[in-house]
């Protein structure tokens, strides 16, 4: 070979490295960078070419246990029993996932889930038995007795299916009933991609439906010396510590999951918070629940952890003083309504007087709020947003029923 034919093909070959390098310099950084080669062996095409586009979801994804134990994009995504099936860049994917995705690798905890009342009953709380078949309210019913039999809330009719799913849904659909015949979503506590405990752990997750007026908890929580303990030491606890050897040393700051949840120092963890229960809060006018000694024994148990009896035993005989208190204060609402009823003074549907509205607030602001924050730490909650607004609706309502009965009088 020539020198000139030599020199010819090194010229060539440099011109096409130079080339190839000037043209992948130009494309935009995002299309160069891959993900790394661990990632792309446990995960493969999906995240190769999501990565590009969302990148989020692929970063998420490669943080969490599920990455670092193998468990792929197709593991979570594929057709599961039931679900509608979609050709997706030569892969066969489900088009909407449920619970009926984790289940298969989860079942034990999909069945604690099931008989809870973040399952069948937080439907069935916006919209009755629709939706749901007579299997599953049977199933539920067993653990959570008047949880789903019975009719679609009130304001179901009154405020419009718009008002329903942008609202109560956004909430209630944690036990949603999927096409698929399975309850609910995981992914409201876990996220879809991080799927980690660390961030169900966060008293903040459970805030995305447990506030306001009419469920308080975030507010009480973050008032009480539990949650400004944790707003101190958060750095400090180890969030992600592994559920079966959670301690005291890895959590020595209670969050909402460490009283509701977790099983710290060996107790047994739990996906049905209804287990450490022993009264109806929620409820107008409170009952005890039919586990009401086994349930005050295990939350019991999670205190002393890192409490002494005494201070526990303090915490329970006042708040249950509280909700003996408030039950007496909201029967007597109750009767003056109940009466108003009685002599024909308010016939029309449900709120659609200024009275129903009184009546409401009054249970379902003032006095569910007391109850739950005498149990857990919100003195201001017990008084301020509780007790006193009690005493200031119990005003307003009988006044509201003197002027009714005036009317009634008068228009004879
Ligand atoms: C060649 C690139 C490519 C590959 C490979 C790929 N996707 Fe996609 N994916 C896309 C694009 C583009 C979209 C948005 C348009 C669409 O829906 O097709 C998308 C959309 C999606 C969606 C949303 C679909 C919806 O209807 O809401 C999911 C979920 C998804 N991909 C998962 C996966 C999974 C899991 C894999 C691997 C099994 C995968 N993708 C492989 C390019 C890809
Ligand atoms: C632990 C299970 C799980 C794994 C593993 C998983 N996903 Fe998902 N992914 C979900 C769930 C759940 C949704 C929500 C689907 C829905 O809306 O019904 C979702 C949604 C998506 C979406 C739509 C996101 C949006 O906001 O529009 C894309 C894209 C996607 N996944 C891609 C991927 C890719 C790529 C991988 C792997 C790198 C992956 N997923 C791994 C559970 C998973
Ligand atoms: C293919 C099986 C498989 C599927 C499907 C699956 N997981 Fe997992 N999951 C695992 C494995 C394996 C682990 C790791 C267990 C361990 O480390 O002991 C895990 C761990 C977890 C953890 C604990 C993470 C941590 O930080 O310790 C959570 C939470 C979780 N999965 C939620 C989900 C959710 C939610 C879904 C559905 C959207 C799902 N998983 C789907 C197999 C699966
Ligand atoms: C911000 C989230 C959120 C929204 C929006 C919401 N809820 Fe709730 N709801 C909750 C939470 C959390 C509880 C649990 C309260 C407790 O146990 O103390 C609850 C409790 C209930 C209860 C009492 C429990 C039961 O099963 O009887 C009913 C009834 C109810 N909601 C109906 C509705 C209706 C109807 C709407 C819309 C008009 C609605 N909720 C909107 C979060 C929400
Ligand atoms: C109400 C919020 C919530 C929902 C809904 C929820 N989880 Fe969890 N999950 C948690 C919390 C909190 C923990 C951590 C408990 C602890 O502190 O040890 C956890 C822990 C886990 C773990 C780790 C358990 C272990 O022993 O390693 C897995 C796996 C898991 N969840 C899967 C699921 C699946 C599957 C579903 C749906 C059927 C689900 N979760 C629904 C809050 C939730
Ligand atoms: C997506 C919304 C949502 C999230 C997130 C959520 N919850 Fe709930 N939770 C509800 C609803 C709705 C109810 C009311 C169910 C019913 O009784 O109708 C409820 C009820 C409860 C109850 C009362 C159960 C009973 O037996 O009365 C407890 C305790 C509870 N949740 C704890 C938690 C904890 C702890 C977390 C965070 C780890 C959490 N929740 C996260 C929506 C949520
Ligand atoms: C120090 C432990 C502790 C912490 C932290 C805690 N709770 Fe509670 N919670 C309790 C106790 C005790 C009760 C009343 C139990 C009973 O009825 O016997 C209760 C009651 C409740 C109820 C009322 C259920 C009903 O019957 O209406 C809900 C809902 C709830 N907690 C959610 C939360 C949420 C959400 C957080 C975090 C923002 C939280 N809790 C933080 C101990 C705790
Ligand atoms: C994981 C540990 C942990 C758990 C579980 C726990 N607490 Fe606490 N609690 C604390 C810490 C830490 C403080 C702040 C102690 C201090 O002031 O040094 C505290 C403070 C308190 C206080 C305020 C004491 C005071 O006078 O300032 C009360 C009351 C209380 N807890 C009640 C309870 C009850 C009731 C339960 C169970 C339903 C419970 N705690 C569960 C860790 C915990």
């Amino acid at each position: 070979m020539s020198f000139r034919s030599v020199f010819i093909a090194v010229t060539v070959a440099f011109g096409l490295i130079l080339g190839a390098f000037l043209v992948n310099r130009a494309r935009p950084q995002v299309e160069t960078e891959q993900p790394t080669a661990d990632f792309v062996l446990a995960s493969g095409k999906c995240a190769e070419c999501h990565a590009r586009l969302q990148y989020s979801v692929v970063h998420e994804y490669e943080m969490s246990a599920h990455a670092k134990r193998g468990v792929n994009c197709l593991d979570c995504h594929q057709a599961g029993q039931g679900q509608q099936k979609k050709e997706h860049h030569g892969f066969v994917i489900a088009t909407h996932l449920t619970a009926g995705n984790c289940r298969g690798c989860h079942e034990g905890i999909y069945q604690e889930f099931l008989r809870s009342r973040h399952a069948a009953p937080s439907w069935a709380a916006i919209y009755g038995e629709k939706g749901l078949t007579s299997d599953q309210v049977a199933f539920s019913e067993q653990y959570q007795p008047g949880g789903t039999k019975r009719p679609p809330h009130p304001f179901v009719a009154a405020e419009g299916a718009s008002a329903m799913a942008s609202g109560c849904e956004q909430c209630h659909s944690i036990g949603k009933p999927n096409d698929d015949g399975t309850i609910g979503t995981c992914t409201d506590c876990h996220a879809r991609h991080t799927s980690s405990v660390a961030l169900a752990r966060l008293p903040t997750t459970c805030a995305q439906c447990h506030m306001g007026p009419d469920h308080s908890q975030i507010e009480i929580y973050d008032e009480s010396k539990h949650g400004v303990m944790f707003a101190a030491q958060e750095k400090l606890l180890k969030l992600d510590a592994n559920p079966r050897t959670l301690s005291t040393r890895d959590m020595f700051v209670p969050t909402c999951a460490t009283c509701h949840m977790s099983g710290i120092n060996g107790l047994k963890v739990t996906h049905d918070p209804s287990e450490r229960l022993s009264w109806y809060l929620a409820d107008a006018v409170s009952s005890k629940r039919p586990n009401y000694l086994r349930a005050q024994a295990n939350m019991k148990q999670v205190c002393e952890q890192c409490h002494t009896a005494a201070l526990i035993d303090r915490v329970y005989t006042q708040a249950e003083q509280v909700v003996a208190s408030t039950n007496t204060k909201v029967l007597a609402a109750k009767d003056i309504v109940d009466g108003l009823h009685k002599d024909g003074l308010l016939s029309g549907p449900p709120f659609s007087q200024p009275i129903d509205f009184t009546y409401f607030d009054l249970w379902h602001y003032d006095g569910r709020t007391s109850k739950h924050a005498a149990f857990m730490g919100g003195a201001d909650f017990v008084q301020w947003h509780g007790n006193y607004g009690l005493l200031e609706k119990t005003v307003e309502l009988r006044h509201q029923a003197d002027e009714l009965r005036r009317s009634h009088e008068a228009h004879k």
